[in-house]
């Protein structure tokens, strides 16, 4: 049997694989649409249209990569908190797996030794009685993403990072693993416990940084991040800024 059939989830979990699909958050959607429950996962070995936030794309060597995509239907208006609790439950469960650590960068980039290891893609539908999010994550795991036309060169995997190859589907159940120990909470000691996790593991906090927002680079210091997320930069001129969308560059 190909390691590609034999993902499996946590019980609970209702996972669909598919060899090959456009997107693994088209197939969640969908199913949110028609009424699927929580905790229904899409995971796929390749994406034709596999895209990031802003517009961007995802790319991956078919069947090396972790890919997939899950239906949340609590928290759904909490998209900050969703895609920061799978962040933190990925960071968990690959430290874990991989002997390595994990950083967050805001608002939701995985890296490894300052470099992109995985992206989060959170999609909120508020249709009138059936509202639901997708958190959609793409993992590079068993390949050199550097490799591939369009992804970044300061991008790395864990088989780069480790030395190693990173059994996938291992690795995907101890994610879900992760995020029922943190979603089967108390809603607000999940929300506690999310936060400190995720603030504790940001990317550069404290330090000076630069932040792409909207066509300008903003320069500061990476003072703290506010309740809903937004990164809070320590200016030049001493004033602070609430950065909600944007990228840290460095
Ligand atoms: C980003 O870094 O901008 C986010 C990338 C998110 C990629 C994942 S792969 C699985 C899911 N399906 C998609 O089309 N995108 C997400």
């Amino acid at each position: 049997m190909s390691e590609s059939t034999i993902f499996s989830a946590p019980a609970g979990w209702a996972l669909h694989y598919f060899p090959e699909t456009g997107s693994t958050n088209d197939l969640a959607r969908d199913a949110g649409e028609a009424g699927a429950p929580e905790r229904t996962i899409f995971v796929t070995d390749h994406q034709t249209m596999g895209r990031g936030r802003q517009g961007r794309s995802w790319l991956e060597v078919p069947g090396s990569g972790l890919l997939f995509s899950i239906l949340f239907r609590r928290h759904q208006s909490q998209s900050f908190l969703l895609t920061s609790l799978c962040s933190v439950a990925a960071c968990e469960a690959i430290d874990r797996l991989a002997g390595v650590h994990t950083e967050i960068k805001w608002p939701n980039d995985l890296m490894l030794s300052g470099r992109k290891l995985s992206g989060v893609l959170t999609e909120v539908s508020w249709a009138p009685g059936n509202p639901f999010a997708v958190v959609g994550m793409g993992i590079n795991v068993n390949f050199n993403p550097t490799a591939l036309d369009g992804v970044p060169d300061n991008a790395i995997s864990l088989l780069m990072a480790s030395g190693r190859e990173i059994p996938r589907a291992g690795l995907l159940n101890e994610i879900l693993r992760q995020i029922d120990l943190l979603i089967d909470m108390e809603p607000s000691k999940t929300e506690a416990v999310v936060r400190s996790r995720w603030v504790e593991r940001l990317w550069r906090r404290k330090q000076r940084v630069v932040i792409a927002e909207g066509g300008k680079a903003l320069d500061g210091v990476f003072e703290d991040v506010a309740e809903d997320g937004a990164l809070l930069l320590r200016l030049e001129d001493g004033s602070l800024q609430t950065v909600r969308v944007g990228d840290l560059v460095i």
